[in-house]
């Protein structure tokens, strides 16, 4: 038999799990991250306490790398700036310094460019930047390129190239950067990643494959270094406005999607996506996702209750998904492509 004291502290504890669930489940309505970024957002550490530091952007002429870039430098943050357009890459430098407001000078933004693929080059373009600076705080690989097409109809000559510029690419230059902290003793390593790599979304197979692939190989780099000083950060963005779609692989070698954004789709502004990345930069958190209602809702459940999502999907159909992402319908998908 409980006694009244017993009785009562279950009803506390059942009242608070209760209340917990319902502030959760409001909150994600009205907020455009997870819950442990949002919360660092308000209350933990600002990107200025990365002042001084420097940061190694790779894919930083366009969309999340460059704006992720400004949003460091607003804060005196020291940048490289790495992709291939070396006319983009500039320019990205002149509004960093521009809006670093005298806090960043032109010696503070170091432009390499450089291919991805090019991975024997990684090396020197990392030394390239220890030597111009002293030493490098924080890799982030945020350079990649996304896919729509029919998981059946992909050609395996896709499969590879896309594993070659968002996983291969991305942990060879991860390992020159674990090797250089080893020595320094500490360090920062960061990707971005996406929810389509968390949720594996329809329509880009390859994409969420290569994506799933970064979270196994991240996940295994911090629970195999993260207690010697090394920090590992997943960024996971849902729909941003950027150039992504248009440069999308479909499932034809040699083919680009070639279909845009307009502005009157659900998605995110890249500016707001890089401030967010920023933030859970400068506190070092492991995994963030990044998206506007009802994405976020949606991953949790997706995470959490598996089933549940399972069902859904089976009630809604793939489409819905594809909908919710690109703000189109699949007819989308046999529209004419561009090489
Ligand atoms: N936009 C979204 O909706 C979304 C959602 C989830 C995740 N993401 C992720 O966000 C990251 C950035 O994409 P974004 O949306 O900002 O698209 P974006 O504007 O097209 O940027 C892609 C960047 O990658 C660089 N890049 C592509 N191929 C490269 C190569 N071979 N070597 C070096 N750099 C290369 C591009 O620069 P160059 O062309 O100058 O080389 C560009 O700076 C990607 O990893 C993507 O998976 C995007």
């Amino acid at each position: 038999m409980l006694s009244k004291f017993d009785k009562m502290l279950f009803q506390v504890i059942g009242a608070g799990v209760f209340l917990y669930g319902l502030i959760h489940s409001i909150l994600l309505y009205f907020i455009d991250s997870d819950i442990e970024l949002w919360f660092y957002n308000i209350f933990g550490k600002s990107p200025s306490c990365l002042k001084g530091q420097v940061v190694f952007i790779t894919g930083a002429s366009s969309g999340i790398g460059e704006h992720t870039a400004i949003a460091l430098a607003k804060h005196g943050v020291k940048l490289v700036l790495t992709a291939r357009r070396k006319i983009e890459l500039d320019r990205v430098k002149r509004i960093c310094l521009e809006v670093s407001k005298g806090k960043l000078h032109d010696r503070d933004i170091l432009v390499i460019p450089m291919d991805m693929m090019d991975i024997n080059s990684h090396q020197d373009y990392f030394e390239q930047a220890v030597q111009h600076f002293g030493h490098v705080n924080i890799l982030f690989n945020n350079a990649g390129r996304s896919q729509r097409a029919m998981w059946e109809e992909i050609d395996m000559a896709v499969d590879k190239e896309m594993f070659e510029l968002n996983v291969f690419s991305v942990i060879n230059l991860t390992r020159v950067a674990v090797k250089y902290f080893n020595d320094r003793g500490k360090g920062h390593v960061a990707a971005t990643s996406s929810i389509a790599g968390v949720l594996g979304v329809p329509f880009s197979g390859t994409y969420c494959g290569s994506k799933f692939a970064l979270h196994g190989y991240y996940n295994t780099l911090r629970n195999e270094k993260g207690h010697k000083n090394l920090c590992v950060t997943l960024l996971c963005p849902g729909p941003t406005f950027t150039n992504f779609l248009t440069e999308s692989f479909t499932g034809k070698p040699g083919e680009k999607y070639g279909i845009g954004t307009r502005p009157t789709d659900k998605r995110m502004t890249a500016e707001r996506c890089g401030e967010l990345c920023a933030v859970a930069l400068a506190n070092k958190i492991p995994e963030s996702w990044i998206a506007l209602f009802p994405l976020i809702p949606l991953v949790y459940i997706a995470v959490y209750f598996p089933f549940v999502f399972r069902c859904g999907l089976k009630i809604l159909g793939p489409e819905a998904l594809f909908k919710l992402r690109d703000s189109r319908d699949t007819s989308v998908l046999n529209e004419v492509h561009t090489v």
